[in-house]
């Protein structure tokens, strides 16, 4: 069954995101195998042994980085992940997921554009790109690929209020596609989901922890995002985030901090219609600001 956009010529097109110079990465023909809603089987035979090496070591060295720094959820939940020595196969991880959120992992050539992805995640179906980086991208890569998509995505989609949460800004995107809102509110995901932290308060190690999958798939950021002196850490505020800019290609200056997913999901729960409007009338303002209005956490 296909949500997606009946989708004209031979194969779905690449999307691509931020300013980017580069043609996007990913093979979105695939002999035919990519279907209307972006969706493909997961390539398990193209896998090479360096492949699975590769994510092999990133697995390790990530998941050593996360005790205190990133939050109780996503630590809780990654062994559900499964296999930490290969690539693991998505049916395998999809075996676990369905039963505990409704969620499933569904492979994808690369970056697709909006509305599929929204459609998608409207249908508790996360696209996760099938390839892998190359060993010489080991460090740094700026288009997600499997390793940031499932170890940085998916272990908070194993968890009820976050896993909601993903499914309903899927259904908010699809709205913002439709008033023309789809900037602003890449904006909120990247302050959030892709780059967000918490204040983690209960539990036995309350303090500042990473939630955001950018930040929790990246060895440098995870300890610059938590720890650093550099950085702006405010309250999440969904007008401010939204009207703030964001970088791509190096760490951030501001990140905005959450107490819990149950306060993100009732701070996204609004009708976000007047919001987009109030947004399109404010001023921009560069990844490096602080105003008198904003609630500091700590100030970079
Ligand atoms: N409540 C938002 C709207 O009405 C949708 C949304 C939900 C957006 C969750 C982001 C996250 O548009
Ligand atoms: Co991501």
């Amino acid at each position: 069954m296909t949500q997606g956009p009946t989708v004209t010529g031979e194969s779905p097109s690449p999307a691509v995101y931020g300013q980017s110079d580069r043609p996007p990465r990913g093979d979105y023909s695939r002999g035919g195998e990519v279907r209307a809603d972006y969706t493909c089987p997961q390539d398990y035979a193209a896998y090479t042994a360096s492949d699975h090496e590769t994510y092999r070591r990133l697995y390790e060295r990530q998941s050593a980085l996360l005790t205190g720094l990133a939050c109780d959820e996503f630590i809780d939940a990654l062994p559900l992940l499964g296999v930490k020595d290969r690539i693991p196969r998505f049916e395998e991880i999809n075996d676990r997921l369905f039963p505990a959120t409704g969620w499933q992992v569904v492979a994808v050539p690369g970056l697709i554009p909006e509305v599929p992805f929204f459609t998608l995640l409207a249908n508790r179906k996360f696209p996760v790109t099938d390839w892998i980086r190359k060993p010489e991208e080991y460090e740094y890569i700026v288009e997600p690929d499997v390793f940031h998509d499932l170890f940085g995505h998916v272990p908070l989609l194993f968890n009820p209020v976050f896993a909601d949460h993903m499914q309903a800004y899927g259904a908010g995107g699809l709205k913002a596609h439709r008033l023309g809102a789809c900037e602003q509110l890449a904006r909120l995901y990247w302050y959030t989901i892709e780059f967000g932290l918490m204040q983690q308060t209960d539990g036995a190690n309350p303090g500042l922890r990473a939630y955001g999958a950018g930040i929790l798939s990246s060895s440098g950021e995870l300890v610059h995002a938590v720890t650093s002196d550099a950085p702006h850490r405010l309250a999440l505020d969904v007008l401010r985030a939204m009207r703030t800019r964001y970088k791509i290609d190096s760490y951030q200056q501001t990140y905005f901090v959450i107490n819990s997913f149950k306060q993100l999901f009732d701070l996204t729960t609004p009708d976000f219609t007047p919001l987009y409007e109030q947004v399109r009338k404010a001023e921009e303002l560069t990844p490096d600001t602080v105003q008198a209005a904003d609630v500091v956490v700590k100030r970079g």
